[in-house]
């Protein structure tokens, strides 16, 4: 991920999950817990996703399953070009019940190509 502003540009590294829901689809969920910020991580045993910190629990698809985030994992804009997948990176309200970017952009059409 790059970001400019008027002097600097800098580079961060982001971790997202790619899932294939569908033989010809993939959906993209960011890592980042819904709840405040930790990095969800995928738990085979269990067949879920799980944050290490306060143990919210999602489903394989994202979905929110239990603990104190009160969304399921953010899905992101994803294409797939020349067999490339490219991901748009946006970042969304922590703790939130409904799903916002910081930004106020909106989050229609996202998660699926
Ligand atoms: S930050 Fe993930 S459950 Fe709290």
């Amino acid at each position: 991920v790059t970001a400019r502003d008027g002097w600097t540009e800098r580079t961060d590294v982001q971790t997202v999950w790619v899932l294939r829901p569908q033989e010809d689809a993939i959906q993209v969920l960011t890592a980042i817990c819904p709840h405040l910020g930790c990095s969800v991580q995928w738990k085979a045993a269990r067949g879920a996703f799980a944050c290490p910190c306060h143990d919210s629990e999602f489903a394989p698809d994202g979905a929110r399953r239990h603990g104190p985030a009160r969304r399921g994992m953010d899905p992101l804009p994803v294409r797939i070009t020349h067999g490339e997948v490219q991901v748009r990176w946006v970042e969304f309200v922590a703790g939130a019940a409904e799903r916002r970017t910081t930004d106020g952009s909106p989050v229609d059409g996202q998660g699926t190509a």
